[in-house]
């Protein structure tokens, strides 16, 4: 209970102003409708602001209430989500949708804990939800908080730690201005956002520079601490794009996990990096294949894509099978080319797609 004690207070009159004077006009600020400002906040832990205002805006049109996305099927849910990756977010977001619609009668909750009970929805949204709908006294705590106090108070206590969360949650809930948490919680994240940002902020002109403790002591670079550097699993994936003349293979992933209900292509994932040769040897290749005759038609670059807590290297084989599609072993599904686009795909895959082919592109006449 550090803070308590040591009363630590920020000028709430001057972070106040500083928002006043720069904070930018975005679409999700001008409303207090709750479930507009729970999808904003979800796609926005997905993506920048200049990006997430195309699906905020896409999303509010498709689906203008709660009830309209209850009722809408998760395929479309997905597809209007592609781009953003991290699909989960889009089948909780849909998920929880259904849940208000059952048992808080379509109105969305008005209550901290009725929204932190939302799936998908963590301590982080529930306080923005909160605060920004409902005016509700809940200090939002996300990565532009903890680097403003953590500077400002000079706090060393990694952010990721168990200790440093609570500590900095009791700090900012210590820190709120009660009666005006909607606009104090929006200040100090645009005020994380565009003021003291991560790398080179322009102290100079910084309202708080002669009380900043890591300005005096020189920790701005270091601050804030990470104790954890995250383990990355390294994944090889080589998928198949098998073809006949106006068709081709795609794969519904249902196994649980980041890419479920999304589509992809025939797979063999291996153990490293293997070449096109040995790849073309392998037992799943040649399984897969069970016999049926192809010819190779390009072969690409190995492709890097990062996760949270994977990092993937996909490459993708195009081969064409004639008319022989249906004798290729697996459960997959024959669709024309033309149909592709229509299907959710993960972002990996949409990115190849769009960047070396035009299977993307293919409208049906
Ligand atoms: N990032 C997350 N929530 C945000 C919000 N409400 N405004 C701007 N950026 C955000």
């Amino acid at each position: 209970m550090t803070y308590l004690k040591d009363k630590l207070t920020l000028n709430n009159a001057q972070l106040l102003s500083w928002y006043r004077l720069n904070k930018r006009d975005l679409p999700w600020r001008n409303t207090n409708s709750a479930y507009h400002i729970w999808l904003s906040e979800i796609i926005l832990q997905q993506t920048r602001v200049a990006q997430g205002m195309d699906y905020y805006i896409k999303f509010i049109t498709h689906y203008p209430s709660v009830e309209s996305l209850a009722d809408a099927n998760e395929e479309d849910v997905l597809k209007d989500w592609q781009g953003l990756g991290y699909y989960s977010r889009a089948r909780n977001l849909h998920s929880a949708s259904k849940f208000v619609k059952e048992n808080h009668g379509g109105k969305f909750p008005s209550t901290y804990k009725e929204i932190r009970a939302l799936k998908g929805v963590g301590d982080y949204t529930a306080a923005a939800i909160a605060s920004f709908a409902f005016d509700l006294p809940f200090a939002v705590v996300d990565g532009n908080v903890y680097r403003v106090l953590s500077r400002l108070f000079g706090i060393e206590t990694p952010v990721d730690s168990t200790l440093g969360k609570k500590e900095f949650s009791q700090l900012a809930q210590q820190l709120l201005e009660k009666d005006n948490p909607a606009e104090h919680n929006q200040a100090i994240m645009e005020f994380g956002a565009l003021q003291c940002v991560p790398k080179n902020p322009n102290c100079t002109i910084c309202p708080f520079v002669d009380s900043c403790v890591a300005f005096k002591s020189n920790q701005i670079e270091i601050l804030p601490i990470k104790e954890k550097k995250l383990k990355q699993k390294k994944r090889y994936l080589n998928y198949l794009i098998i073809e006949s003349e106006d068709e081709l293979l795609i794969n519904k992933r249902d196994a649980k996990g980041i890419w479920q209900n999304l589509y992809d292509f025939p797979l063999v994932e291996t153990t490293k990096s293997t070449s096109n040769k040995s790849l073309l040897n392998t037992e799943s290749f040649k399984d897969l294949l069970n016999n049926t005759a192809y010819s190779v038609q390009a072969i690409s670059a190995e492709r890097k894509h990062i996760l949270s807590h994977q990092i993937l290297f996909a490459k993708f084989y195009h081969l064409s099978v004639g008319s022989k599609i249906s004798t290729i072993n697996g459960n997959f599904e024959r669709i024309k080319k033309t149909e592709l686009h229509e299907k959710p795909i993960p972002k990996l895959i949409e990115n190849y797609l769009n960047e070396e082919t035009n299977l993307l592109s293919l409208l049906s006449a």
